[in-house]
């Protein structure tokens, strides 16, 4: 199959890009490199011995957009990562956000509309969910008001798809993604954050190797059975694997309905204090951390209810908390041996 992947290149991206090659697909990116590399595509080949169709544009530039999928309009599918990703920048510049989240998604559509592309795979975050009154959290779990921009984005295109898919007779699989950690296995490839990181793996990882001085665990007083905040970490490898399956659902025609959500996570709820231990464990070195003030806006604690992806998907995400910190680890220790 020839499947589109917007974001090719950034962190999720190129990790679904490996494991579509492995299968066998056919990948074609589209990437502007706002928030990523362009040897990302070489480490791509590297790993799987096959070099994806790369294109960099912006896929706001809507003329460019209709021209791209004119001359593809046999693609069988679309994954559309491409998007701003950082919750506090979306909080100063929101309108930043909506534009480029917003102008994008419209003209992916559009062109899928035009050209007869009917599967769309999105990205999408358990930031929907805002903090869930009841956990683990299902995918029938109500969608509260959003607490930033970003996340307002993320569940405003769910919402456009799903209008669309009902106009113009599309199918799309939404994937809601817990946090995404870790790196590829042979550390070719992983995140690349720009400047100081937002979150917290990339955080632990910099200071670890003495980029960053000391991590700040923002909270210790969340009715959590430490007092730090719990998240559900799921390996990006694992989360990779989940777009591979549903690009291949969505094209045997084997799914519930034309709109589909699923909850990516493992199920599995870990606190900062938890995250760092394992990091501990697995680096053999002591972490240099302190106890801060709450960051303003995270929530609480919150986790997955997998067994709807699980049974309707057959996935499972397999890899351990400390296969996540190892794998983002060794990625770490090899960015800093390439400069
Ligand atoms: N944290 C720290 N110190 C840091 C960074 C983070 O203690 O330097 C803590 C946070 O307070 C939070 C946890 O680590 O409790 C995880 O924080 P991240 O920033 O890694 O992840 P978030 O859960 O805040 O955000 C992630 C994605 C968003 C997505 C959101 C959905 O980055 O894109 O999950 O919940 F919207």
């Amino acid at each position: 199959m020839k499947i589109l992947v917007t974001g090719g290149t950034g962190y999720i991206g190129s990790h679904t890009v490996v494991e579509l090659l492995n299968k066998g697909h056919h990948v074609v990116i589209i990437d502007n490199l706002s928030n990523s590399q362009a040897f990302v595509v070489e480490r791509i080949e590297e790993i799987t011995g096959r070099k994806p169709e790369f294109h960099r544009f912006d896929l706001t530039d809507k003329a460019v957009t209709d021209a791209f999928f004119a001359a593809h309009h046999d693609l069988d599918g679309v994954i559309h990562f491409a998007a701003f990703k950082a919750v506090g920048e979306s909080m100063t510049d929101p309108l930043m956000y909506y534009r480029n989240n917003l102008d994008s998604l419209i003209n992916i559509l559009q062109g899928m509309k035009d050209n007869g592309i009917k599967n769309l795979v999105f990205s999408s975050s358990c930031t929907v969910y805002g903090q869930p009154d009841k956990l683990p959290v299902k995918e029938t779990s109500p969608v509260k008001e959003a607490w930033s921009p970003y996340g307002n984005t993320k569940q405003m295109s769910e919402q456009m798809i799903k209008f669309a898919v009902q106009a113009y007779g599309l199918k799309c699989i939404a994937l809601r993604y817990f946090n995404p950690i870790g790196a590829h296995d042979s550390a070719l490839i992983g995140e690349l954050p720009l400047g100081e990181p937002n979150n917290l793996v990339p955080y632990i990882t910099q200071t670890g190797i003495g980029i960053r001085k000391s991590l700040q665990v923002f909270g210790s007083d969340y009715n959590t059975p430490d007092g730090t905040a719990i998240r559900d970490y799921i390996h990006v490898v694992d989360l990779a694997k989940a777009h591979v399956v549903a690009v291949d659902r969505m094209i045997s025609e084997v799914g519930k309905g034309d709109f589909e959500i699923f909850n990516l996570g493992t199920g599995n709820g870990y606190s900062v204090l938890e995250v760092i231990k394992s990091f501990e464990k697995v680096s053999g070195l002591k972490l240099n951390y302190r106890i801060v003030a709450r960051r303003p806006g995270d929530i609480e604690k919150v986790w997955a209810d997998t067994s709807y992806a699980n049974k309707e998907l057959k996935w499972k995400a397999e890899k351990s908390l400390d296969e996540m910190m190892r794998t983002a680890w060794n990625w770490e220790k090899a960015l800093s041996e390439k400069k």
